[in-house]
């Protein structure tokens, strides 16, 4: 199957579908792969985290051969996209963008993405969505919800056709149309965050991100540009 010029491969189990994407990647040759998984036994997160693949949900990653330079437009592109595609199944959806990549539906995540480096020139978007089911745990660092906890009934393979189309679109746009989307979409612009990263904690005034999607953060030094870490809104339980 091909949807906006990428050809899908839909898997029965895999370890971790960026795993799968990037074996592909030695012998892709220029093609756009999108390697969908019904289910993952070894999941990655960001930040050396663990993906719950729970039974009903989305796993799926996009395989395309894109600049690093042009990293920020693909962390754009991506979760403005999974944003949009909620947003066709109710447009008055309480859901947002949260840095760097986070989609928050009712104000738990739904989603993630995780952005890797592939083979050559590749680039690789392994993106989660929570279609039935929310991981649940003590270790979880955000709350979770499900589209189907709010409502939005739907399957992981028609979530994935409606999705593509969004991010063929999403990427044609510029770094600063893009930008501009995104933060008109973010949650907490001006608000205090708090970003962790390697176990330090920065807190400041979330301004905005730049063209690259690098957080920019004001403190009493200045604006800074933050490039990773976890975000937390000071004042809300759980951030
Ligand atoms: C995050 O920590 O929020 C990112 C989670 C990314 C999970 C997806 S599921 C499909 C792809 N394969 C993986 O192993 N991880 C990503």
């Amino acid at each position: 199957m091909n949807i906006s010029g990428f050809e899908i491969i839909c898997l029965q189990e895999v370890g971790s579908t960026n795993d799968v994407a990037n074996i592909y990647a030695q012998k892709a040759a220029g093609q756009k792969l999108v390697i969908a998984a019904k289910r993952q036994t070894a999941g990655r997160g960001r930040r050396g985290r663990s993906w719950q693949s729970l039974d009903g949900n989305l796993f799926f990653s996009i395989l395309l051969e894109f600049a690093l330079k042009d990293l920020g437009k693909l962390i754009m592109a991506a979760s403005l996209s999974l944003l949009l595609t909620i947003k066709q199944y109710d447009k008055k959806a309480d859901v947002v963008l949260k840095w760097p990549n986070d989609v928050l539906l009712n104000g738990a995540k739904v989603s993630g993405i995780l952005l890797e480096k592939g083979e050559g020139e590749y680039m690789i978007a392994g993106i989660g969505v929570n279609i039935k089911q929310s991981p649940q745990g003590v270790d979880m660092l955000y709350p979770t919800t499900s589209l189907k906890a709010a409502g939005i009934e739907t399957t992981p393979d028609e979530f994935l056709q409606k999705y593509l189309p969004e991010f063929s679109a999403n990427l044609k746009l510029t770094s600063e149309e893009l930008r501009r989307k995104w933060l008109n979409n973010a949650k907490g612009i001006g608000a205090e965050i708090a970003v962790r990263q390697n176990g330090k904690e920065q807190k400041g005034i979330f301004k905005g991100i730049d063209e690259n999607a690098d957080l920019l953060l004001k403190t009493e030094k200045g604006t800074e540009k933050i490039l990773a870490g976890d975000v937390f809104y000071v004042g809300e339980e759980n951030g």
